[in-house]
């Protein structure tokens, strides 16, 4: 006998109650039209930022604050995430949410401008973990950043992974999931990482910048 595969995923997207934190920045991104992450996924975020006690974390996308708001709940106390987004009232709303979790500016940095003008200027070899969430059209080169940016040990995330349940379906040759379907391919084969791809929200790829031992 077998349940509803649908069901279960549903059931693990609303296995946990959304803290005040990222459900307030969720309602800002209705009113501004972002796609913010799922509770599945920002529960993911707050988990992989929790088990490596992450103090420092980079992300590309901060939209209105939803998965900042949860990474920043898995973190250090006194660890530091570094957002990127080219929209200013985006991370406006997002610096709302975070001050009302009393997240200190010094914190929370919210870098203004286009992730790929910005990424260069970020050490190599500091990060715990790098969320990336930006514009769908540049995540190969994001993740080509986010593992040079990624300490040893480190865990490189990609949102959208699935790209809509698409990338699973070889028939399926539109740019945007062929895109995703290579970078997936990308990850796996890249023998600096032990990857991982999750479920979770719409696919979440998951890799530790570390080759598997044996
Ligand atoms: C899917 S949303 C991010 C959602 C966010 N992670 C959350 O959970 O609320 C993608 C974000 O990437 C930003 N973005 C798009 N193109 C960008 C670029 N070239 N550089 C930096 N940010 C960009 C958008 O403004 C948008 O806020």
């Amino acid at each position: 006998m077998t349940g509803d595969k649908t069901l279960s995923w549903a059931f693990t997207e609303s296995y946990i109650p959304e803290p005040e934190g990222p459900a307030r920045a969720r309602v800002l991104a209705e009113e501004f039209g972002v796609s913010p992450v799922t509770i599945g996924v920002g529960a993911t975020l707050r988990a992989l930022a929790a088990a490596t006690a992450a103090h420092s974390v980079a992300e590309i996308g901060t939209g209105t604050g939803t998965s900042a708001a949860w990474l920043l709940s898995g973190m250090d106390a006194d660890g530091v995430l570094t957002s990127i987004d080219v929209e200013p009232e985006y991370q406006a709303a997002a610096r709302e949410v975070l001050t009302a979790m009393k997240v200190k500016p010094a914190q929370a940095r919210l870098i203004g401008g286009r992730a790929l003008d910005v990424l260069p200027r970020l050490a190599g070899g500091a990060y715990d973990l790098v969320f990336v969430d930006g514009d769908p059209e540049e995540t190969p080169e994001y993740v080509t950043h986010a593992i040079r940016m990624l300490r040893p040990g480190g865990i490189l995330i990609v949102a959208n992974a699935l790209w809509h349940d698409l990338v699973p379906e070889p028939a399926r040759r539109d740019e945007d999931t062929v895109r995703m379907r290579e970078l997936v391919r990308s990850v796996r084969n890249d023998d600096r990482l032990t990857p991982v791809l999750l479920g979770a929200g719409d696919g979440l790829l998951v890799a530790i910048n570390r080759p598997p031992t044996r």
